[in-house]
């Protein structure tokens, strides 16, 4: 990848309620941070995050599924509506659509997705249930790039969060999301600082302070 522009052009792909489009929107807002949200898309009218979209004044734009002759007519006003907002990075955040091979073949390596588990595990959806019916000690969330599998790109970053013996879904979830909102906005700056480089199906993240040398999992926690 190479090193993009003073302040990337991000699209954010979203279907509810939001948060870590909130926690982009926040995080973009502070001094020096390398990215801007150009546009919010949504499959869904009436999605909160097309309210925090304006609540920001960022462009929020709803394609209704309903309108379009399938899954490529749709990837393709998705990609018509990202171009028109000259969107550099796509952000996955709580997209409840399967995306076609063709957009996700179009939008290599500038395609990143967010999962509420440590993968590969548990990917798909309810993973933070899948998580305790398996009885793990340990959960958290990842950052990827987007593949054509089901959460099964190459991890950028992971936080982790324990696992407590009176857990509900609710209660691993909540903690899980607070990991999220921290993550998704430190790999968006490695990504924007263009310290990221897809290496096979791994991720190298270059450190800052040493002078272009590279090492593995700086993004990790
Ligand atoms: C998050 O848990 C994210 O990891 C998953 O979908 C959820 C979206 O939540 N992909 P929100 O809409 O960002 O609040």
């Amino acid at each position: 990848m190479t090193t993009r522009s003073a302040s990337l052009r991000v699209g954010v792909l979203a279907s509810g309620r939001g948060s870590n489009l909130k926690a982009l929107l926040d995080a973009t807002r502070a001094p020096g941070y390398p990215a801007r949200i150009v546009v919010v898309i949504s499959d869904r009218e009436r999605a909160p995050a097309l309210d925090h979209a304006a609540g920001a004044g960022v462009a929020g734009v709803f394609l209704d599924p309903k309108a379009f002759g399938g899954r490529v007519a749709y990837d393709t006003a998705l990609l018509t509506c990202l171009d028109a907002h000259g969107v550099e990075l796509v952000c996955l955040a709580g997209f409840m659509r399967i995306l076609g091979p063709g957009f996700v073949q179009r939008l290599h390596g500038r395609l990143l997705n967010i999962h509420p588990s440590l993968l590969p595990a548990f990917p798909g959806l309810h993973a933070q249930e899948q998580a305790l019916e398996h009885g793990v000690k340990i959960a958290g969330a990842t950052v990827h790039f987007v593949d054509e599998g089901v959460d099964s790109g190459p991890i950028v970053a992971q936080a982790g969060v324990p696992v407590h013996h009176d857990d509900t879904e609710e209660s691993l979830s909540a903690r899980i999301l607070a990991e999220e909102h921290r993550l998704y906005p430190d790999v968006v700056r490695l990504f924007a600082e263009g310290r990221l480089r897809l290496a096979g199906r791994r991720v190298v993240v270059r450190a800052v302070a040493e002078g272009g040398g590279e090492s593995v999992g700086e993004g990790d926690r």
